[in-house]
């Protein structure tokens, strides 16, 4: 492929998941290269910028609006998310717009209503896990009957510690939205209920442990969200059904025997985890972009999980269940 018919990307936000991004699309992905970031932090822009070879642009705006950049991924903080990928869809530019699609049903919705205004699908959210090898096995383990019917599942989702800006709200918000997003996809069943509480009743409200019910509660799941969890990035997730279990592997690929102690190394963060899901995601979206289109998660899927973290909320700070509107 020539230099001329590689897509051309730019990006805004370049912290731990744009910097992820940008290097993903410059040395593992095929079909694209970055010609553009955006960062508020200008120091950061630049650094990231000469490492690919990309301009900085002045604003997110400004390089969305930018004639040669023809694909946009968004990976500035979650309140950035909805106005940045609105600008994209008016100028008719696909996003890969890191989750959650926004902060809130009111910007999801309204997302999802201007994608629709515009008549074609431009919207990718990143739910990676979709693109997981370990959870593509493990849904196409589940819809294929391997287990018999599901029934119950288990979620578990642990951070070493977190973000500096995280908020009790945005444990449901910003981390446990990838399991109300990846229930759905496994079990194919849409989410009716849910319940979260937490130890914790001031600060940072976690670890949280929600429980969710799934097509009108004929299949229940625990999900447990923990950022403080100190010994690493861990995410586990088990299936039961009426005839077995099936679960995620931890991805090790090694077995350490050190200093009297035996097993298996955790990873440090989610860059380690999921770095194939991410590659794996960046291809399947540079290619539907190439084509002017979308891949994965829609805005769709982006607000149905905004409406269910809505109601995580809710729980949370009432303390009884809330039932979810249906899609
Ligand atoms: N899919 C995933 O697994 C995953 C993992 C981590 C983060 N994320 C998402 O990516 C986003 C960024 O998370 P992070 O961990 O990289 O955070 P981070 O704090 O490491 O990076 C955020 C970056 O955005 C920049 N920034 C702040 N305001 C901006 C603005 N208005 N315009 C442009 N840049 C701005 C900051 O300077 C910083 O460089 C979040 O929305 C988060 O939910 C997704």
């Amino acid at each position: 492929m020539s230099q001329a018919e590689l897509l051309r990307v730019g990006v805004v936000g370049l912290g731990a998941m744009g910097a992820e991004h940008v290097v993903a699309l410059s040395e593992h992905v095929p079909g694209a290269r970055v010609v553009a970031v955006h960062d508020v932090d200008a120091h950061r822009a630049r650094k990231v910028a000469a490492s690919v070879g990309a301009r900085v642009a002045g604003s997110a705006e400004g390089l969305i609006a930018d004639a040669e950049v023809d694909a946009v991924v968004i990976a500035s903080p979650d309140h950035t998310h909805a106005p940045l990928t609105l600008a994209c869809l008016a100028a008719g530019k696909p996003v890969l717009c890191e989750k959650p699609l926004g902060v809130g049903v009111a910007e999801t919705a309204q997302v999802v209503a201007a994608e629709e205004a515009a008549g074609r699908q431009l919207v990718t959210v990143g739910f990676m896990r979709r693109f997981d090898p370990g959870y593509l096995e493990l849904r196409e383990a589940v819809l294929g009957g391997r287990v018999g019917e599901p029934v119950l599942l288990h979620c578990v989702h642990r951070n070493a510690s977190p973000h500096p800006e995280a908020t009790t709200e945005g444990v449901v918000g910003n981390s446990m939205v990838h399991e109300l997003d990846i229930l759905p996809w496994l079990t194919g069943l849409p989410v009716t209920g849910i319940e979260v509480r937490s130890p914790r009743t001031e600060g940072l409200r976690e670890p949280q442990l929600a429980v969710v019910e799934l097509g009108g509660g004929r299949v229940l799941a625990t999900v447990e969200v923990f950022l403080s969890a100190r010994y690493g990035y861990d995410v586990r997730c088990e299936v039961v059904g009426t005839e077995g279990a099936v679960s995620l592997r931890p991805p090790a690929r090694l077995d350490v025997a050190r200093d009297g102690r035996a097993g298996v190394a955790v990873a440090a963060d989610f860059r380690e985890r999921f770095a194939e899901a991410y590659r794996a995601e960046l291809t399947a979206w540079v290619a539907a972009a190439s084509r002017g289109g979308a891949t994965g998660a829609s805005a769709e899927d982006g607000h149905r999980a905004a409406v269910v973290a809505a109601a995580g909320i809710e729980s949370l700070a009432t303390g009884r269940r809330v039932a979810v509107p249906p899609g």
